[in-house]
């Protein structure tokens, strides 16, 4: 398919899957050749990255524990800048390293919340592995340590990235066409 609608809008094809899946594949190397003797905790930020983790997770193919948190910031096609904890991280962090698994980076302030609160909270080692990064669009001090593909600051879905809910479930990743 080469555009889709989604309730007012439509997108267009930006990136295939083929892509996205080597790019993961190069990143899980990465990260389990970095955590070598170590457990790392990651933690899956639903609910845009639920499809990249399990991706992840299946290239990573190492020790690890796995969890969840859900923080929103983002309605319709802007973030707003405030985050809001809707699933909290229940696990322990004290001392540990631990991996975010972000769908995306754009102003970067869901993850600079987050990755303060774990830090507060006693986590040894906080880093961030992102699908996507769109580093012009960054506000605030922060650079992730792992990064998929980066792109220009478009408005993307698919592989788990929503327009309001829609869009989800695509497996290439599409970007808002201008009307
Ligand atoms: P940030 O706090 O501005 O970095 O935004 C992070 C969250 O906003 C991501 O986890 C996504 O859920 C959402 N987001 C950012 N850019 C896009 C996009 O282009 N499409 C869909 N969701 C996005």
């Amino acid at each position: 398919m080469t555009c889709i609608r989604l309730k007012d809008k439509t997108f267009e094809l930006f990136i295939r899957e083929e892509e996205i899946l080597q790019s993961i594949t190069t990143m899980a190397a990465r990260i389990k050749a970095d955590m070598e003797g170590i457990q790392p905790l990651f933690i899956s930020i639903l609910k845009g990255a639920y499809m990249f983790t399990g991706e992840l997770m299946r290239a990573y193919d190492g020790d690890c524990e796995i969890t969840f948190g859900r923080f929103s910031s983002y309605q319709g096609t802007s973030s707003q800048g405030v985050i809001k904890e809707l699933v909290p991280v229940l696990e322990d962090v004290t001392g540990r390293t631990v991996i975010l698994i972000e769908d995306i980076v754009d102003t970067g302030l869901t993850m600079k919340y987050v990755i303060e609160q774990l830090k507060r909270k006693g986590a040894a080692d906080v880093r961030i592995a992102t699908l996507l990064f769109k580093p012009d669009s960054l506000v605030c001090d922060l650079k992730p340590d792992y990064i998929g593909i980066s792109i220009p600051s478009v408005f993307i879905v698919g592989h788990g990235l929503d327009y309001d809910e829609a869009g989800r479930c695509y497996k290439d990743i599409y970007k808002l066409k201008e009307e």
